[in-house]
């Protein structure tokens, strides 16, 4: 079977990296992919953004199978265009990616069918909003309605705050037609965890949980990144609970957009927040999180790429989804200077050093000549599996110490929250 997928992150290399030790795979093409994907597939020169060359490249080549890592090529319909072409397609259709893509569909979605979330107003005059946000208490959490690179939230905390970010959004236009329209929200408070589905129409198999690390620095201190590092399961969702959860959160969900003649294929990722009150969906994503993917895929044990299949042929329930025990944990290797200005271009060394059951998984790489350079803020997900989080942890950590390239940084407290739950 030839595999397309999509993208160039950490997470896409541990897709590579998982797909590729399905006995069903002949040819795996990764677009554009990065210095890590080179090593399992034959990596094309096609941006992520670009879906009429991904179509095109998809046709010409025969390929069975597309799996898109990252949203923007979903939101953009890549799955409408590839079922033109009798393609298959693991990712939702333009319509039901529309629940990553704009924030104002998810949240009236989650009101139709009962899921809960903070309470909301949409507004896309400006003189509308800021007079709501004169009326409110503080603190507010303003987005912009459309995909923003994950820079679209604001938390604000009082009404000057709420109307700089107002102007900007709505009248500067800083992320273009994405922030026109904006949701304001009630601000929650609580632990976050994510909750991984995947969903073939109205058939739905979870993947355990786990837990981004979104700000820079040690104690979530500093600027939201992509995310710094990520474990599974999250201690604070257990396995037993997850049944409950996602008849919550997934279920109603993809029930609604299977009436809508829309059915949901893919990955379908609720953003939770843990409040006093219960859980409460903050977002939805409509793939893998990443680096969430990472520690995933290190724990999925049967195929991945069978089970997209089963996904895109709504036979979900015929296949197993089994997963190790264990728990895993990925580190993220950045250049200083990101989420803002970093330098690129440095020589990554130690990487033959790290053990042979931690899994090094790429990202902004990319290799010549055998050796790897970096090319990204987030450089590299060191990625351990242990019998619990303070094990993985600690494997993580030491592999670590034996990878270096010039201005790498990273947090050094991944997995302390749930180490901490874990002893409460
Ligand atoms: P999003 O881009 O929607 O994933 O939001 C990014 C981050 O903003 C989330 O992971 C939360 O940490 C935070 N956030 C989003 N919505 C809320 C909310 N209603 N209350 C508090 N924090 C929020
Ligand atoms: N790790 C958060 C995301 O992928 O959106």
């Amino acid at each position: 079977m030839k595999v397309l997928l999509i993208g160039s992150g950490g997470r896409e290399h541990a897709l590579a990296w998982k797909i590729s030790q399905s006995p069903r795979l002949s040819e795996l093409y990764i677009a554009p992919g990065n210095g890590g994907t080179q090593d399992l597939g034959q990596n094309v020169s096609i941006p992520s953004s670009q879906i009429e060359d991904l179509v095109k490249f998809a046709c010409e080549q025969k390929i069975d199978l597309v799996v898109v890592g990252p949203e923007l090529p979903l939101v953009q319909g890549i799955a409408d265009q590839l079922a033109n072409h009798g393609i298959a397609c693991f990712g939702p259709n333009q319509f039901a990616a529309q629940l990553e893509g704009s924030k104002s569909f998810a949240k009236e979605i989650m009101l139709k069918t009962g899921v809960p979330t903070a309470a909301f107003k949409v507004f896309d005059h400006l003189d509308a909003a800021l007079r709501y946000v004169q009326e409110q208490n503080f603190p507010l959490v303003i987005k912009a309605d459309g995909l923003a690179a994950g820079k679209g939230v604001s938390i604000v905390h009082d009404f000057e705050q709420a109307k700089r970010v107002l102007i900007q959004l709505m009248e500067e236009k800083i992320f273009g037609p994405a922030g026109e329209k904006v949701v304001i929200e009630e601000a929650l408070t609580g632990e976050e965890a994510s909750f991984l589905a995947f969903c073939a129409g109205n058939e739905v198999k979870y993947l355990p949980s786990s837990q981004d690390h979104k700000r820079i620095g040690n104690n979530d201190t500093g600027p939201n990144t992509g995310g710094m590092g990520a474990y599974s399961p999250a201690p604070i969702l257990p396995d037993d609970q997850m049944e409950a959860i996602g008849d919550l959160v997934i279920k109603p969900i993809i029930t609604y957009l299977e009436k809508q003649g829309h059915p949901f294929t893919g990955i379908l990722y609720a953003g939770l927040m843990f409040t006093p009150q219960g859980p409460k969906v903050l977002e939805y994503n409509v793939r893998f999180g990443d680096p969430e993917c990472q520690p995933l895929m290190v724990r999925l044990d049967s195929d991945l790429l069978e089970i997209m299949l089963a996904c895109t042929q709504g036979k979900l329930a015929n296949v197993e989804l089994k997963v190790k025990p264990e728990t895993a944990l990925s580190v993220v290797l950045a250049a200083k200077g990101y989420p803002q200005n970093y330098p690129k271009g440095m020589l990554i060394q130690g990487l033959e050093n790290v053990p042979e059951d931690v899994i090094v998984f790429h990202a902004g790489t990319r290799q010549e000549n055998g050796k790897y350079y970096t090319t990204g803020g987030r450089v590299l997900n060191v990625t351990a599996l242990g019998q619990d989080l303070p094990e993985a942890k600690a494997k993580a950590y030491q592999a670590v110490k034996q990878i270096y390239f010039e201005n790498m940084y990273f947090r050094t407290d991944i997995g302390d929250k749930g180490i901490k739950k874990m002893s409460a």
